[in-house]
């Protein structure tokens, strides 16, 4: 199999976890490499549904899971995390791994981040609230940034702890005007408490990977978030604050790039996107709708509506480019069923001139009219169909279009929610 970057090709939700959890069957360790607990992946088993936001979706497979150094990971979530899944039946504390250089989100980060939102108004990013952006700022700052390993040395910690607080305060009061202040000693006193829980998982966590391709097992990086919220690449604004691109996966492991075999890119047949910024192909209408409620578009991290709509080459494009795409993981092709025609837009009209891939800048994009090309439906159920030659006429041939249209192969396809509802190519699907 070789070792795999699995990330998303859109703005999140295409369905991440349950690609992993089907390379993972095959790898020996699973690794998150960025991102925190904005993510929301998921994997269905039968009537079972786990939900991972920090925890790598290889938990699932019972395989040891790593919170790489590029996350910012916030110990009270995690901590629930672990008691949600264990709630399950799965056993989680024996298979969890978290890096030493891992940045914590803490409490003050959550509120910077709902009082940055406020005070940008009408030009707010729609964050997951979750501490995300003020994690990372602090973590870039070099003098505000603490790290899980910085628990192993109370006395450090303390004394870093009570000097960022007290320039938090400042922010807090000073800045936003309000007075919601942060103790640093009850912080101190929160934090060793979780570091009582989670203080046996800490582990030089790039040197078990290193280890583990030495001993020729296979490792899967899966990526959170996605390629259109990439902080370089992504919408810039309105992006997240790390590198979900497959680059990222040999920082944010502590891996070199030769480490990385594959990259899979992970496509929802159609788009969605939360949270505020560009969208071309959104539908504003009761097309979006319809997919809306197809498809369940709604947050698992937060519950808000996703906007919706048809699917993008130009962003394809770009997440075949900038992650070097071997492979296409095409999922929900399902909720595409019951439509007569489906538009996929193939290239953007700007300024008079046509663009074959995403721009740089999100005021080009919002310049953009999608140039649609308009594919036939198969309108029948695919929900039972296990082998690709089993898929209408009309499916395969979306694929194979799209394929085409992107330059990249096909290699898995899923047909619902389930686990088993899942073709994977034994030969790639090509142009
Ligand atoms: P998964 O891994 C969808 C979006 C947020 C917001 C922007 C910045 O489940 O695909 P942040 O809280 O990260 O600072 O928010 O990024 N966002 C996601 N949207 N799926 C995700 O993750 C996301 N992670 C962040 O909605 O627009
Ligand atoms: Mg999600």
């Amino acid at each position: 199999m070789g070792s795999i970057v699995i990330i998303g090709t859109q703005w999140g939700d295409e369905g991440k976890g349950r690609v992993v959890d089907v390379y993972a069957a095959n790898a020996s360790t699973v690794v998150r490499y960025q991102g925190g607990d904005n993510a929301g992946h998921t994997v269905k088993i039968g009537e079972q549904h786990y939900a991972l936001h920090l925890i790598p979706s290889g938990i699932v497979r019972q395989k040891p899971s790593i919170l790489g150094n590029g996350m910012v990971i916030n110990p009270k979530s995690l901590l629930k995390e672990i008691t949600d899944l264990e709630a399950t039946g799965l056993e989680v504390r024996p298979y969890l791994f978290i890096a030493e250089e891992a940045h914590m989100i803490m409490p003050y980060h959550l509120a910077l981040d709902g009082l940055s939102e406020r005070a940008m108004g009408d030009g707010k990013i729609g964050t997951t609230l979750k501490g995300i952006g003020p994690a990372y700022t602090d973590k870039f700052s070099r003098t505000h940034g603490l790290r899980i390993g910085d628990l192993r040395n109370a006395a450090y910690f303390r004394a870093r702890l009570e000097a960022i607080v007290a320039d938090k305060n400042a922010i807090i009061t000073k800045l936003y005007g309000s007075t919601d202040t942060f103790d640093a000693g009850a912080i101190f006193d929160e934090y060793l408490g979780y570091y009582a829980e989670i203080g046996g998982m800490i582990r030089d966590t790039a040197g078990m990977i290193a280890a583990a391709l030495r001993r020729g097992e296979d490792v899967v990086f899966e990526g959170a978030n996605a390629t259109m919220l990439d902080i370089d690449h992504g919408t810039y604004p309105f992006v997240t604050c790390s590198t979900p691109t497959a680059g990222g996966a040999a920082v944010g492991a502590g891996v070199g790039p030769t480490a990385i075999d594959h990259v899979i890119g992970v496509v929802k047949a159609y788009t969605s996107r939360v949270g505020a910024g560009p969208f071309p192909t959104e539908l504003p209408d009761a097309t979006g709708d319809r997919i809306r409620e197809l498809g369940h578009e709604y947050g698992t991290t937060t519950g808000r509506p996703r906007r919706c709509g048809w699917l993008d080459l130009c962003v394809l494009r770009k997440a075949a480019r900038v992650n070097g795409l071997d492979y296409l993981a095409v999922t929900h092709l399902d909720i595409l069923d019951e439509f007569a025609d489906i538009p996929v837009c193939v290239g953007y009209e700007i300024d008079g001139a046509r663009v074959d891939v995403f721009p740089a800048n999100v005021w080009e994009v919002e310049k953009a009219t999608p140039i649609y090309e308009v594919l036939p439906g198969w309108r029948q159920p695919i929900a039972d169909c296990r082998d690709f030659d089993a898929l209408p006429v009309n499916a395969r041939r979306y694929l194979h279009r799209v394929s085409e249209l992107v330059g990249v192969p096909v290699c898995m396809i899923t047909v619902g929610s389930e686990r088993s509802q899942t073709i994977v190519m034994r030969e790639a699907v090509t142009r």
